[in-house]
């Protein structure tokens, strides 16, 4: 089978298109013919910065068929549709990004029929992201609001749509050109993240914002505390480590900082796993309740333009890949 492989790290060029053994799986485990991935920024972070020990199949979210069940399996057979993500974590050195994979039972769920391969694998990382934030960190309930900044990323887009799902409302940010379709994701203000009166324009349009999706603190911690209505959290997933500004407004307003990474639901045994939150995605876009958009599909070959578009370029929703 094909794989997309790397030996070292370094830039998309150390991408390989390879012929590898087509796994078995082991007991507990499926194997997947894939249909579809998508590309996450994580896949092309750890291609730059971790050399692997041994070769590592790049790739977090597939979408396909099962092709054979391991022992010790229950509820899935041959010829079922299923999605899952987690692939990129250090639990695996095969990723999605190959013709078939082996995956536990504990990161996948069956596919509904009205959900395509695609759609499928383009939701996975981004939709348990926003989930483990709104739902497991934030507990949003219907009629708070939430504050996503970048909503046309990834992340950002599914972020809209599961608020909207969850009954609450939404202000994100996008450049200008992206306000019309970011609007049309069910946000229900759009703010150019650029304009030097961001916290202004929040407040504007809020009396306070429940909960924060934030991949930049660095850059908004103080535009987030700002707009937090008492007893908000501000959930980071990424850029962990910058300061908090003003913490004495944070203390005084009792905002709850969460920092989070969903590759933990991968790894650690007392979290919760990724298939039932897999399982509620799946009903949300089988319902019309949560969309997810696809920028382009690419073919496998073209893996290395994949990864270098998902860091370098203003995407819409998520880059697919298809074997
Ligand atoms: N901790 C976790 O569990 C977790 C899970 C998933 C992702 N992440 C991380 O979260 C980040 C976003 O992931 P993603 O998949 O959504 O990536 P993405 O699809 O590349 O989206 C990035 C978003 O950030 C926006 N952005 C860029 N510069 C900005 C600025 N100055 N102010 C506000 N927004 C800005 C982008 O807008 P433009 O299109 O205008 O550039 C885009 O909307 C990445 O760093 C990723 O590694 C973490």
């Amino acid at each position: 089978m094909r794989a997309v492989r790397y030996h070292d790290a370094g830039g998309p060029g150390v991408l390989r298109l390879e012929e590898i053994d087509r796994p078995e799986p082991a007991p507990g485990e499926l194997l997947v013919e894939i249909r579809a991935a998508s590309v996450n920024p994580v896949d092309a972070k750890l291609r730059a910065a971790h050399a692997p020990s041994e070769p590592k199949t790049t790739g977090s979210d597939l979408a396909g068929v099962v092709s054979a069940v391991g022992e010790r399996v229950d509820g899935y057979e041959v010829g079922e549709r299923v999605f899952a993500t987690g692939l990129h974590t250090d639990r695996f050195t095969g990723g999605s990004f190959a013709d078939y994979a082996v995956v536990p039972t504990d990161l996948l769920a069956p596919i509904p029929d009205s959900v395509s391969f695609q759609q499928a694998a383009a939701v996975a990382l981004v939709g348990v992201t926003a989930w483990r934030a709104f739902v497991h960190h934030a507990n949003v309930e219907p009629g708070e609001t939430v504050l996503i900044h970048g909503g046309n990323g990834g992340v950002g887009h599914v972020a809209i749509g599961l608020a909207d799902a969850l009954g609450a409302s939404s202000v994100t940010t996008a450049r200008p050109e992206h306000h019309d379709t970011v609007s049309a994701f069910g946000a229900d203000a759009v703010l150019d993240y650029d304009r030097d009166d961001l916290a202004d324009a929040i407040r504007s349009e809020t009396s306070g914002v429940d909960a924060v999706l934030d991949h930049m603190p660095g850059t908004y911690f103080e535009t987030d505390i700002e707009v937090s209505a008492f007893g908000g959290c501000i959930v980071v997933i990424a850029g962990g480590d910058a300061p908090i500004p003003n913490a004495g407004a944070a203390r005084s307003k009792e905002l709850q900082f969460s920092m989070m990474s969903m590759s933990n639901l991968a790894t650690h045994p007392d979290l919760p796993n990724i298939g039932p939150i897999l399982s509620r995605l799946g009903t949300l876009l089988d319902d019309g309740r949560l969309e997810v958009s696809i920028d382009r599909t690419l073919p496998l070959e073209d893996a290395a333009e994949a990864h270098r578009a998902v860091i370098e370029e203003s995407v819409v929703g998520k880059i697919v890949v298809t074997p």
